[in-house]
């Protein structure tokens, strides 16, 4: 009985000790902070699981009221192609994956920028990763409304926040796109076309976004449906660098071959893409980490010095230690104050005075021991709780001592 309860005590101190652990930190499952995942990564040499990063900070929420194009976005490629996931058609899926979780959760996680491509198929408009131009049941994934449904229930819970759709468009029946977003509600939402700026210009500021309700930013690779449908063709808008192996070489930022030359200042927003040809679970922690950073660097030169508005990654919870989530901070930081990140804006203060932080962040995990070093920090808060609460009984013992 006795051991039990200890045992019980044990167990509610480690529970409450280790249930908050910071980014960098060993874990086993679920003890990381919120909007930290426990992971290995094996490809940069990280076998022990650590806390890493798979939220960026709500920038809106940081800096207010900017225009649109002055924020960093992180954003999903083939957010519906799950890991793992059966086709709704009941047949198996031969095909590639590129994320983890589904596009709720890829929401609540802070990713604002969807990659979704839209096939005719089965007499609806369905998301398939296919070839050819046709969609196939092996590479049918699901229907795309349920998928806009899902962005729908998101808009309508979180009134100022904006979501932006790039469609692989391969529809071709009349008005397709039309009908399935007016079917899940998200027409209401839309951004009209007329009101996007067409040379350069600085797009509405959020908060006007937000204020007319126009929070759903939806781009096709297809021009025609520009003049078809009002769904404005992606690249009048956005210059993109070389998606696949082709954005992954170190030193070098090309446009894809539908893009504008990436330092087109006539073009007000920017995509920058960085996954392999080929999805790779295990490859991605180690892709979403420090070269990550750098190809933003290295496209920031390219672009005519502007940070990314959208950076496209495979598995965008994988990473090292800060990951995605920390490029879209770095980004914002640039765009939004003028800092090296977003958490060193001061609140109101002119461009370019920043507060950066004495402690240096942890550091990534691949640099760190054992895991010992990074824990000093914890250790030490706790110890130090334990020295106030000693001192405390001191106190109260000699008080009772003096009365
Ligand atoms: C393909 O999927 C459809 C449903 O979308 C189903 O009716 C059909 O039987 C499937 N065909 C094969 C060969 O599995
Ligand atoms: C979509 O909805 C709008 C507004 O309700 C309507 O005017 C339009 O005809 C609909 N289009 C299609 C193709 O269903
Ligand atoms: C992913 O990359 C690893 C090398 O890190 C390789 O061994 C593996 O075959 C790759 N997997 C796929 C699915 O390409
Ligand atoms: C920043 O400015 C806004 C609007 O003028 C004001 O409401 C807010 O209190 C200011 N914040 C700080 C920390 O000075």
């Amino acid at each position: 009985m006795n051991l039990q309860i200890q045992v019980l005590f044990i167990t509610v101190c480690l529970f409450a000790y280790s249930s908050s652990l910071k980014i960098g930190e060993t874990c086993s499952t679920s003890q990381c902070d919120t909007g930290l995942l426990c992971e290995t990564c094996a490809a940069n040499g990280n076998t022990r699981s650590r806390c890493v990063r798979i939220q960026p900070v709500n920038p809106i929420s940081k800096v207010k009221g900017l225009p649109f194009n002055q924020y960093s976005w992180l954003t999903t490629h083939n957010s519906y192609a799950l890991n793992g996931a059966k086709s709704a058609t009941g047949s198996i899926l031969v095909t590639e994956y590129n994320q983890e979780d589904s596009v709720t959760n890829q929401l609540k996680n802070g990713v604002r920028g969807l990659m979704l491509d839209m096939y005719d198929f089965d007499n609806d408009i369905w998301l398939c990763h296919s070839f050819g131009g046709k969609c196939f049941n092996v590479t049918a994934f699901q229907p795309a409304i349920n998928v806009l449904k899902e962005i729908q229930a998101f808009l309508e819970a979180n009134p100022s926040e904006i979501v932006t759709i790039f469609i692989e468009d391969y529809v071709t029946s009349s008005q397709g796109l039309t009908k399935v977003f007016n079917a899940s509600g998200l027409s209401t939402y839309l951004f009209p076309v007329s009101a996007m700026p067409k040379s350069g210009e600085d797009w509405p500021t959020v908060d006007k976004m937000v204020q007319q309700n126009q929070r759903l930013v939806v781009f096709t690779s297809k021009s025609s449906k520009e003049a078809t449908e009002g769904i404005a063709y992606q690249w009048r808008y956005v210059v993109e660098n070389q998606y696949g192996n082709g954005g992954m070489k170190a030193g070098s930022c090309p446009s894809r071959a539908e893009s504008s030359a990436m330092n087109t200042k006539t073009i007000s927003l920017v995509l920058q893409n960085y996954f392999p040809d080929n999805p790779n679970i295990t490859e991605a922690c180690a892709d979403n980490s420090a070269p990550l950073i750098s190809m933003t660097k290295t496209c920031y030169e390219a672009d005519g010095k502007r940070w990314p508005n959208f950076i496209a990654v495979d598995y965008y919870q994988r990473s090292d230690g800060g990951g995605a989530p920390e490029a879209v901070d770095e980004s914002n930081g640039q765009l939004t104050c003028g800092c090296g990140n977003i958490a060193y804006c001061k609140a109101n203060a002119t461009f370019g005075t920043c507060d950066v932080p004495t402690i240096s962040p942890p550091p990534p995990a691949a640099a760190a021991g054992e895991g010992s070093s990074s824990q000093v920090p914890s250790n030490t808060a706790y110890l130090g709780g334990t020295s106030l609460q000693l001192r405390w009984l001191f106190g109260a013992i000699l008080a009772t001592i003096l009365f």
